[in-house]
């Protein structure tokens, strides 16, 4: 075992959401003895464009990471964020191939190393690939156990007829194991009637199939979080909660470059602000929205009166538009808001000018607000959103509702905003996401929960490359 060589081949999905949580996973294996191959998408590779390998400073630390990319099959211009049903299509027919490919001749070019693969939840392909290449296959689910444990049960949602949920239908689902309850109103939107035709829908379908045959799963969430649906989950496969991962300790985060847009800095302007008086508005990296929505947005937070940074990613409209913002709206902010095209969002949000996050409830974007300590105002848009939404405001009371129905008016937006923002409600909230912070930390000392499971996840994991490497041999003789 002393000499043995672990090389683990990981290969996240090409969207910020799931490839910070991937890197600081690469990061942590590395820190463990690990080499690591980090494959990206060329389309990423070129995005990333401003060092050719973003993994270089994290190798000058002494880890061996290496890093590869593997084209699509797309041209590089190909706009994937506004075309994204297009670029799903052919992800699912050509990559398992190139992956096929890209693994065969990996192994081929170092057989002494005991590989094994460590891809996104979302790619149904391991369960092909990993069994060829007789590699153990470690699943890493980057959202809330909420979300994976709903479609990993998808045969019970179709016997209860939940699959597809009806869009106007409000209905209990209190069968699943280790939920106690979720309304259909929140559940993802994959698994609605609106959001069934849509690729998201097949891929995660046939993801949820695959995963079934993975030897381990990784949850970017802590024990803390969601005890009952992780010990459930538990029962069936060997999970394991070891997140949050950006936040692990020992860990050299700044060592990777992998944000997707240039970040603009927002210290000077806050730093003329009082303590928890700015609103921080993001939604994410990936999801689109609609010029109406923006325009009460904006509206709404002028009308709130409160000071706030806002990022609007190049591409957030749907249309294609690039102009997201009322005319005239630069002007009307003047010293009240700023407007950036991307920021680092752990900097702006540890700012202690920053009071609260304004967010569509991403799944980073909610672990980043819980560790900053920094009440949430939820505006989900789709896919794990709603979900994640209603962890945040019925289980972990950090945050409140933007608006009840999908419908924003920009009154009721200055309403809720100036609410939120204000005094008694804020501090309380603040009370329960610094007990979540708290929580958070001890779960990522040496001996928390998510620093215990991940080293018991490490020493199963070694043992069960042993067990196929014994396996493969018998089959040979
Ligand atoms: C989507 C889903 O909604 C999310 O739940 C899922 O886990 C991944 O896919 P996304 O919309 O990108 O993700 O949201 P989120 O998960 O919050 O991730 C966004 C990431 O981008 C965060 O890590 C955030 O720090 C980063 N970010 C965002 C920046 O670095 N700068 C910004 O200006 C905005």
């Amino acid at each position: 075992m002393g000499s043995a060589k672990w090389h683990a081949i990981m290969i996240s999905l090409p969207h910020q959401g799931h490839i910070n949580p991937f890197v600081h996973l690469a990061l942590k294996l590395a820190s463990k003895g690990f080499t690591v191959t980090f494959v990206h998408l060329e389309s990423v590779h070129y995005k990333l464009g401003r060092e050719a390998d973003p993994f270089s400073e994290a190798r000058r630390s002494g880890l061996d990471i290496r890093y590869a990319t593997i084209g699509d099959g797309l041209p590089l211009e190909f706009d994937r964020d506004l075309h994204f049903e297009e670029h799903w299509r052919v992800m699912m027919r050509d990559f398992p191939a190139r992956v096929d490919e890209f693994v065969g001749k990996a192994m081929r070019s170092d057989p002494d190393w005991e590989y094994l693969l460590v891809t996104d939840t979302f790619y149904p392909w391991p369960a092909v690939v990993a069994p060829k290449y007789n590699l153990v296959n470690v699943s890493f689910w980057t959202q809330t156990a909420l979300t994976f444990a709903l479609p990993y049960h998808w045969h019970l949602l179709q016997l209860n007829g939940h699959f597809p949920c009806k869009d106007k239908m409000e209905e209990e689902i209190d069968y699943i194991p280790g939920v106690e309850s979720i309304n259909t109103k929140d559940v993802m939107s994959y698994l609605k009637e609106s959001g069934v035709s849509s690729i998201v829908t097949k891929a995660m379908a046939a993801a949820f199939d695959a995963v079934k045959s993975a030897d381990f799963i990784l949850h970017n969430t802590m024990h803390e979080l969601e005890p009952q649906t992780l010990s459930a989950l538990h029962k069936y496969q060997p999970n394991y909660a070891v997140g949050p991962l950006n936040f692990s300790k020992n860990l050299h985060h700044s060592a990777v470059s992998n944000s997707l847009w240039s970040e603009a800095d927002c210290t000077d302007w806050l730093r003329s602000k009082p303590p928890a008086s700015v609103l921080y508005v993001s939604f994410g990296s990936f999801i689109h929205t609609t010029k109406q929505v923006m325009e009460e947005l904006a509206h709404g937070l002028l009308l709130s009166g409160v000071d706030f940074v806002w990022v609007i990613r190049p591409g957030i409209l749907s249309s294609g538009d690039a102009d997201a913002l009322p005319e005239g709206f630069g002007d009307e902010i003047k010293g009240k808001g700023l407007v950036v095209p991307w920021c680092n969002q752990i900097r702006v949000l540890s700012n202690p000018a920053v009071g609260g996050f304004l967010t569509h409830c991403g799944w980073n974007s909610t672990l980043e607000s819980m560790w900053c300590g920094v009440p949430m105002i939820c505006y989900p848009i789709a896919y794990d959103q709603t979900a994640n939404r209603k962890l945040v405001i019925e289980k972990w009371k950090f945050g409140v509702n933007l608006c009840d129905g999908e419908r924003l008016d920009r009154a009721e937006i200055a309403e809720k905003i100036k609410g939120f923002m204000s005094g008694a409600s804020l501090e309380k909230l603040r009370q329960e996401a610094t007990k979540l912070k708290a929580a958070m930390e001890k779960a990522l000392e040496f001996d928390g929960s998510s620093e215990r499971n991940f080293d018991r996840f490490v020493e199963d994991l070694k043992a069960k490359i042993v067990d196929v490497k014994s396996r493969v041999a018998r089959e040979i003789r």
